[in-house]
């Protein structure tokens, strides 16, 4: 028997359930082996979910059992998640997920656990929802140097900021129907002042530029202080305010890296990127920029890249997928304020975006004595 275990049957977790179930067939024909889902392991109880024969509280169970051979984890965070995701590696089983903290913080000890037990650890549903971005970068792009990344990675908050540019809504009452809809959390901490983001570039990075970058050295600035004046003056001078996570490789070999607000020009693709979707631009130096676009939050979009990680490790279960990065330390970076681009900038008088690009220190020290409101980069 090849057995699935799911950890964490929240929103993901059931919709891992969802889509083996759904689309078995295909699964079956793409894993050359049939998968079963033996066990879900939550400490809840699910009493109405046609799962509930497989839920067990016991995390033990999928670990000393040999049938399992891929664990899903979907609990989030980094407690019991890193725990279960290394005893599980330890175990000789491989690990599919979409935990973007866990992966973010500790992907590079993970992948060091599984390369020393030949098996697989595997994450493409932590960026980017169900769009592929991680395998194209590691395989389809792997002929290039890859010079930078950046793009729309929170399906939240770009759904916030796309009410305020389609509705004039406030930042408050956009988040307000955000979290009714179910898209924002009722802490809507990590998505709305960026650590999401900051999470999501930091693997991209890895994965790009080939060492640990920790989330802790990325700048990061959410939306809380987008206004509707600043979304109107924007939509007068062609630009649609866009939460961007950017890394770029600079020419010593270190990079910049931050998430923050953007005036991205309506010509831009990302421009047009609405609601929860989220797209990412991969700059290679062999193939110039390329885009990834599609479904970056929900249950099934990202038990969709999920499913394809299981099936992946299912098929190639002696065959380690080649992913690794080194380790890194903070002298690899440079301080975001020294990249250069135009900005736009709000204050008590008047709104203007300042004709040629210069340095965040550079504008800083123009502004001083002045208040300012708004100060955010423009993507040109
Ligand atoms: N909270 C995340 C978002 C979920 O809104 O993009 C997907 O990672």
């Amino acid at each position: 028997m090849y057995a699935v275990a799911i950890l964490g049957f929240g929103v993901v977790g059931s919709g891992v359930a969802e889509v083996l179930d759904k689309n078995a067939d295909r699964i079956t024909q793409g894993a050359s082996r049939e998968l079963s889902l033996k066990y879900i392991v939550d400490v809840r109880e699910f009493p109405d979910s046609p799962y509930k024969d497989l839920i067990i509280k016991d995390f033990s169970v999928v670990e000393n059992d040999p049938d399992v051979r891929v664990v899903v984890e979907t609990i989030g965070g980094v407690g019991v998640a890193q725990e279960f995701t290394r005893r599980a590696l330890a175990a000789g089983k491989s690990v599919v997920t979409s935990n973007k903290e866990l992966v973010a913080k500790f992907g590079c000890e993970l992948l060091q656990i599984a390369k020393d037990k030949g098996v697989n650890y595997l994450f493409e549903a932590s960026v980017g929802g169900g769009i592929p971005i991680l395998r194209p970068i590691t395989q389809c792009l792997a002929a290039n140097k890859i010079t930078e990344i950046y793009g729309i990675l929170n399906g939240t908050t770009n759904y916030i900021l796309t009410s305020m540019i389609k509705r004039g809504a406030s930042f408050d009452d956009a988040l307000a129907e955000a979290q009714a809809k179910g898209y924002a959390e009722a802490n809507p901490t990590s998505d709305v002042d960026g650590i999401d983001a900051c999470r999501k570039i930091s693997i991209l990075a890895d994965l790009s530029f080939g060492r640990h970058m920790d989330p802790d050295w990325v700048k990061t600035v959410g939306i809380r202080t987008v206004t509707a004046e600043d979304v109107s003056y924007a939509a007068e001078n062609g630009f649609k305010i866009k939460l961007l996570g950017r890394a770029v490789l600079n020419e010593d070999g270190r990079i910049f890296a931050y998430v923050a607000p953007h005036l991205v020009p309506e010509e831009n693709l990302l421009a047009g990127v609405e609601g929860v979707n989220n797209g990412i631009v991969v700059r290679g130096n062999a193939i110039g920029d390329v885009m990834f676009y599609g479904a970056g939050a929900g249950k099934l979009p990202t038990a969709s890249a999920v499913v394809a990680d299981v099936i992946d490790a299912a098929k190639h279960e002696h065959a380690r997928k080649l992913v690794s990065w080194d380790e890194g330390d903070v002298s690899m970076m440079r301080d975001s304020a020294e990249l250069e681009s135009r900005w736009y900038v709000r204050t008590g008088e008047k709104q203007y975006i300042t004709p040629s690009a210069q340095s965040k220190s550079s504008i800083d020290a123009s502004l001083a004595g002045v208040e300012v409101l708004t100060l955010f980069r423009v993507l040109d």
